[in-house]
């Protein structure tokens, strides 16, 4: 029998941040954001037939370690960032068939603005665009959209189901063939084809209709992150595939099961919907190599670093954590902050014990490889790294697939999964061989 196939993303993400731009393997003599650094990124990820190239974002400065921006700005932790919107439409002028994610809040963006700008990139793409929604845990994102507080959890992801209802409300407003473009009598739409949306809601009041006629796919892709139990039900009611974080297997099939109860909830079929395992990965000949290329990560940036990467995204000043401590007592202080009940401390408590006391010295031990991804690296030969793949991928319900990133190093590491990895995937059947679809809704559901 065929094996179910995956699907392959690669994250870009914090290739120019955490150190990389400068270790070996690294493009030399090129800074972030050179365009052309990037367009050879999506040429790679579309000769190694990937689904699509991906970017999360942030869009504060992080100055929640010490209440100071100046350790992120030093080190280059999460700055600096750019929208990555015209990135991505620079790197759809060199491919044809590679699909593109973006990461917008739902707490912060408006849905008239963003169903409008991703229906201009469905067109522009042909229909290879995916609308990341976060509701995002970083106060000094929040800062800058007039918040004092992030807002409330539950609230983010109920303002973040509202967010979605408007955008599909905007993307059916009006029908696939309005359009005529008659010559002869000058006949450009048909009235009768669009419709408004009236939304008068918690959050948001639009009238609607959107400007434009329907993109090629239409409703573009919705990919959402959410891992709380509020954040997975928010999964089910908005996602077409979800973004799932890089931590224990046995995690990852809890969440899955829960995705899979919670879509079931809504009366959706769970198989349609794919987890993307967010998995950092170096792949050589052979399993040193790898190893001593994935160590160079423990190298690339400072104490001060790891404060400002880990406090930005558990929204939460870690510099005041005292000398002993239990994870739960750190978990409970994080949860009441309004930040996330999820992320590096609940995977902490996870693998070494909620009740276990630390000291400080030890937690930063922790956050280091956290911060750079190390402890979640897979590092190993082709074959070594295939069969983890595999087992985890069949571990999650053989939905979905992996989400790339967090390479040591641009180009050289992506060069190494297109060139190393991919084949051995095609190798064993699971991956595809050449894209059988035009838009990036199809490939993801092709199997
Ligand atoms: C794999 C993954 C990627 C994420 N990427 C981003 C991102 O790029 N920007 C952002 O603000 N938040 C990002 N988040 C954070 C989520 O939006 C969310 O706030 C976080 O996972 C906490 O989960 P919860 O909101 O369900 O508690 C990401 C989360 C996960 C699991």
């Amino acid at each position: 029998m065929a094996k179910t196939k995956m699907h392959l993303g690669f994250d870009f993400s914090y290739s120019h941040m955490g150190g990389r731009w400068r270790l070996p393997g690294a493009w030399p003599g090129r800074t972030f954001p050179d365009v052309e650094m990037y367009e050879e990124v999506a040429r790679i990820c579309e000769r190694g037939l990937f689904d699509m190239i991906f970017s999360g974002d942030g869009t504060g400065v992080p100055d929640t370690w010490r209440g100071s921006r100046d350790a992120a700005i030093e080190w280059g932790m999460n700055w600096p960032r750019q929208d990555l919107n015209p990135l991505m439409v620079a790197m759809s002028r060199v491919t044809k068939h590679l699909g593109f994610g973006l990461t917008y809040s739902s707490t912060f963006m408006h849905p008239y603005y963003m169903a409008r700008l991703m229906n201009s990139l469905d067109h522009l793409t042909g229909g290879r665009i995916a609308m990341n929604l976060v509701t995002s845990t970083r106060r000094a994102d929040a800062a800058n959209y007039g918040f004092d507080e992030l807002m409330e959890h539950g609230a983010r992801y109920d303002r973040m189901e509202e967010f979605v209802d408007v955008c599909r409300k905007l993307w059916d407003s009006a029908e696939p063939d309005l359009m005529i473009w008659d010559h002869a009598t000058g006949r450009v739409s048909d009235p009768a084809k669009i419709h408004d949306v009236s939304h008068h809601g918690r959050f948001f009041k639009v009238q609607g209709p959107l400007n434009t006629p329907p993109s090629p796919q239409r409703h573009p892709v919705l990919i959402q992150a959410g891992g709380s139990p509020r954040g997975i039900r928010a999964s089910a009611y908005v996602a077409d595939h979800v973004f799932g974080a890089d931590m224990d297997v046995e995690l990852q099939v809890k969440q899955r099961y829960a995705l899979d109860a919670a879509l079931t909830a809504l009366g959706k079929d769970p198989q349609k919907t794919g987890i993307l395992w967010q998995t950092p990965i170096v792949v050589r000949a052979t399993r040193a190599e790898a190893e001593a290329q994935k160590d160079l990560l423990l190298t690339a940036i400072p104490a001060e670093a790891v404060g400002a990467y880990i406090s930005y995204n558990a929204g939460y000043d870690f510099s005041t954590v005292p000398e002993r401590f239990t994870v739960k007592e750190l978990h409970d202080e994080i949860v009441a902050s309004n930040a996330s009940p999820v992320g590096f401390i609940y995977e902490l408590g996870h693998k070494i014990g909620r009740e276990t006391t630390i000291t400080r010295a030890e937690f930063f031990e922790h956050a280091i490889r956290e911060a750079t991804a190390y402890d979640t690296t897979l590092a190993g030969s082709v074959k070594d790294v295939a069969d983890i793949l595999e087992e985890r991928f069949e571990a999650t319900g053989s939905r979905g697939g992996f989400m790339f990133g967090h390479v040591p190093a641009l180009p050289n590491d992506l060069v190494a999964l297109v060139d190393l990895l991919v084949p051995e995937l095609q190798r064993r059947g699971r991956f595809r061989t050449e894209y059988r679809y035009k838009t990036l809704r199809e490939n993801l559901l092709d199997s």
